[in-house]
């Protein structure tokens, strides 16, 4: 038998004294999804954020995943574990810049990636995630004019859906989704062809129309099982690979790369930046608690819920 990490060991008592629940995303790393409670993509995780039965809900994932879980449980210690993990798709909406492009269009209602910050959601009338956009879009009448960010390759997806011609798309990306390289992808195809695309709608849209199916991380793996194919080109985040192999040990999964391999661009680094160390060390000092104003938290809070309520 293999010996157990002492972090793991510590992580596990830390959690049972201080009655601590771990939320992992998806795209951390294995060791860190081994000690989650609960592992899942943005849409289950903000969901099963509301009904965790726990003094301490830690958020191995990135910082607008760690604001969403405390604007849904205000009165919980939420931890995150590293706040420097940020999110490039976030971090290019800022709120004022958002505030006054919102002021532009004063009869549209803002649709919001839940991959945005809590002052962009305090914006937004609905939020959705990979996993639901389409029915959060469709869940608005067809003729009421829509802003949808940030991400402009989700949104001109959807709005390829749809055929919705009233959505003004902010212009935002994710670098991990925007850099996958059609010219090596079409490779793989011809290499592997009794392969399966599967891809994040992140994705550029010259990805998308040469994927066979087109979804939210949980959605991707939903449809992996489901498949009678063997074989699989992902088209997302590094980090879905061991939660494929796991749950899918006789399948076999070949992430898609980069244009530049060299950058390990298919690794989200800011997911990455979760570790069993920093894990131990925030449920041992009970900090870093993410801390949002109640103003902002309501606000944010309101275009959750409404998000929640359609799912
Ligand atoms: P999901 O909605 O699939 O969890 O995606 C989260 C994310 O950050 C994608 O880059
Ligand atoms: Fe943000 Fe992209 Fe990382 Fe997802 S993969 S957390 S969108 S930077």
């Amino acid at each position: 038998m293999t010996p157990m990490n002492p972090l793991v060991e510590r992580i596990a008592a830390l959690k049972r004294q201080k009655r601590a629940v771990v939320l992992a995303h998806y795209y951390t790393r294995p060791e860190v999804q081994e000690v989650a409670d609960f592992l899942g993509d943005s849409l289950a995780l903000a969901v099963r954020a509301q009904s965790v039965d726990a003094d301490i809900l830690l958020f191995a994932g990135v910082h607008f995943m760690a604001e969403t879980a405390k604007v849904l449980c205000p009165d919980k210690k939420v931890l995150i574990p590293c706040p420097e993990a940020g999110c490039s798709l976030a971090d290019s909406c800022d709120a004022a810049a958002f505030a006054a492009f919102k002021a532009q269009y004063p009869d549209h209602k803002v649709v919001s990636y839940v991959n945005t910050t809590v002052g962009v959601k305090a914006l937004t009338d609905i939020c959705c995630t990979s996993a639901n956009a389409l029915q959060v879009v469709q869940s608005l009448p067809a003729d009421q004019p829509l802003i949808f960010a940030p991400d402009r390759n989700l949104g001109s997806y959807i709005q390829r859906l749809t055929g919705r011609q009233n959505m003004v798309i902010w212009d935002g990306a994710c670098h991990v989704h925007e850099e996958f390289s059609l010219e090596k992808l079409l490779a793989l195809q011809r290499q592997y062809p009794d392969a399966l695309t599967v891809a994040h709608p992140e994705c550029r849209a010259y990805i998308i129309e040469v994927a066979d199916f087109v979804g939210s991380t949980a959605a991707i793996l939903d449809f992996c099982g489901r498949s009678d194919a063997q074989q699989f080109i992902v088209v997302t985040e590094s980090g879905i690979l061991s939660e494929m192999r796991k749950r899918f040990p006789d399948k076999s999964f070949i992430p898609a790369p980069p244009d530049d391999e060299s950058c390990g661009c298919n690794d989200c680094c800011y997911m990455k930046m979760v570790t069993l160390e920093n894990i131990c060390a925030a449920l041992e000092t009970e900090s870093p608690v993410v801390e949002i104003d109640e103003e902002t938290r309501r606000r944010a809070e309101r275009s959750i819920r409404n998000m929640i309520a359609i799912r």
